[in-house]
Order: structure tokens, then sequence, then C-alpha cells
């Protein structure tokens, strides 16, 4: 993947309002809420992303728009799994989710797999690694608030692993999942590492420098636009 090969594709999401809801919509609407188990985009599908799609939520409902036409997402590096933990990017970034992960589809994969989806691998998927992996309270952070554990060495390293001397200290003040304080995943352990909790921001709340490429291993670019009626995201990446 970070080798920045294969392919790179742009996928516009459009949230849209209620006012924006034309009777086109509203069957296309009716036909991704009859699919609900499809709702949840699992790596190696191999089902087509049609060019539009839209999912219905509580909010009202959202429509992924592809600038590019529909992808055959058989063989798609974007939905096919990487390394051994059954994951794709998709995993993380759901078209019914804005191309983010929400506590809701969590909690719903949760239900659905009994905890056995890939997206709640150890390492990220979890408050912290050593937590029991089958008791939902470890998921937490995924399943209540959308989040991901984000991990980092401490101090910093540059890509090619060297230090980076920080003009700051880092102290736990505070330490809920008990990760930033743990023996052996914390700041003290002997791989000095902080741990925080992330989400690709679904709407109006994205940052250019939010990007991370430890848990993205992409090349990411993104923009955002903000008509009056719609926000639109074009999610572009290389990988
Ligand atoms: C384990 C879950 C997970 C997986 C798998 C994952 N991502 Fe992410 N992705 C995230 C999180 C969390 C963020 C937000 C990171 C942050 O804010 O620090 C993010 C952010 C991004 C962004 C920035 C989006 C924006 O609008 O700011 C891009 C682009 C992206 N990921 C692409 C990818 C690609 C390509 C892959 C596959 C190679 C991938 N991701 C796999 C969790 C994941």
């Amino acid at each position: 993947m970070s080798r920045y090969r294969s392919t790179v594709f742009v996928m516009a999401v459009l949230v849209w309002t209620g006012l924006l809801l034309t009777p086109l919509m509203r069957s296309s609407r009716v036909a991704a809420q009859s699919q609900a188990s499809s709702r949840w985009w699992s790596a190696g599908d191999g089902r087509t992303l049609p060019a539009t799609l839209d999912y219905i939520n509580p909010d009202g409902a959202l429509g992924i728009l592809n600038t590019a036409g529909p992808i055959e997402t058989k063989g798609h590096p974007f939905f096919e799994p990487i390394g051994t933990n059954g994951r794709a990017c998709v995993t993380c970034h759901q078209p019914s989710d804005a191309m983010t992960v929400s506590a809701a589809s969590a909690r719903e994969r949760w239900r659905e797999t009994a905890g056995k989806d890939p997206l709640f691998a150890a390492i990220d998927g979890k408050n912290c690694p050593n937590l029991p992996q089958d008791d939902p309270a470890s998921h937490s952070l995924l399943i209540e608030r959308g989040l991901i554990r984000v991990f980092l060495p401490w101090p910093p390293q540059k890509a090619d692993g060297t230090r980076i001397d920080p003009e700051f200290t880092i102290e736990v003040v505070r330490d809920p999942t008990h990760c930033n304080t743990d023996p052996q995943y914390g700041l003290t352990s002997s791989t000095p590492t902080i741990s925080v909790y992330r989400r690709r921001p679904s709407r109006d709340r994205w940052s250019p420098s939010s990007y991370m490429s430890s848990v993205c291993a992409g090349s990411p670019v993104s923009s955002m636009k903000t008509p009056p009626l719609a926000s639109t995201y074009d999610f572009s990446f290389a990988v």
C-alpha cells in the first residue's frame, strides 16, 4: 500500500439534507434500506459499488457519489483485505457512514458478528490490546464513540525511525482506558507509546492536519467544499 502503486480514485460523499430528498432519492433509499445486511462493506465482499448509493440514517439520508462511476471492488486495494487481520480500508471507511465509521455501525457490527468482525482487532479496535477481546467493554471507545486507537511512539520519530526531540513533555493526567499507563503499551513501557483515539471526521470537522499514516498506510489527499444545503467531501487517495 505504501508504494503508492496501483489505483487512485476520487469519491465524493454528499450528506443530503431533508430538503434535498427527491422522489428518485427516496426510491434508492428504500433499496438501500431493504438490504440492511449489505449496509456493511466487509473486506473482500466483491460487490460493485454503484456510482450513487443512498443510506437512510437517523439524521435523514446520506448519499455516496463516485464521480468516476461504479467501482468493481473485486481486486481493488481499498476493498480487499490487507495484511493478516482481515481488514481492508473499507472496514473503517464505510460508504454508509460517509466513508468513516460510526459508533452505531460498530455496535451493529458487534451484534451481528458477536464481536468477531476484523474491525475489532486488538491492535486498535480495542481500548487497549491487552484487555479481554470478547468483552464489549474492552471496545467501548469504538462501539460507543466510533473511535480507533492511534498509537504513536514517544518521543516522536521520523518515517525512517530516527528520534525527533520534542519541545515539550507529556504527563498522563487521566487515563480512563489505562492504556497510556499500561506497563506494556503505555508511556513508561520499554517502547514508550501514547494512545489517542480518533476517527475520520464524517462531516464538517475535517482538518488536513488530521492525517495519520500509521493506521492508514496510504497517501491521503483530501479537500472539502461546503455548499449551502449539503456537505461534500472529496475522499481522494492513492494506494
Ligand atoms: C483501523 C481502521 C482504519 C483502517 C483499516 C483504515 N483507516 Fe483510514 N482512517 C482511520 C482513522 C481513525 C482516520 C482518522 C485519523 C486521524 O484523524 O488521526 C483515518 C483517516 C483517513 C484519511 C483521511 C480522511 C480525511 O478526510 O481526513 C484517509 C484518506 C484514509 N484514512 C484512507 C485510508 C486508506 C486508503 C486505507 C487503506 C489502506 C485506510 N484509510 C484504512 C481509520 C482507518
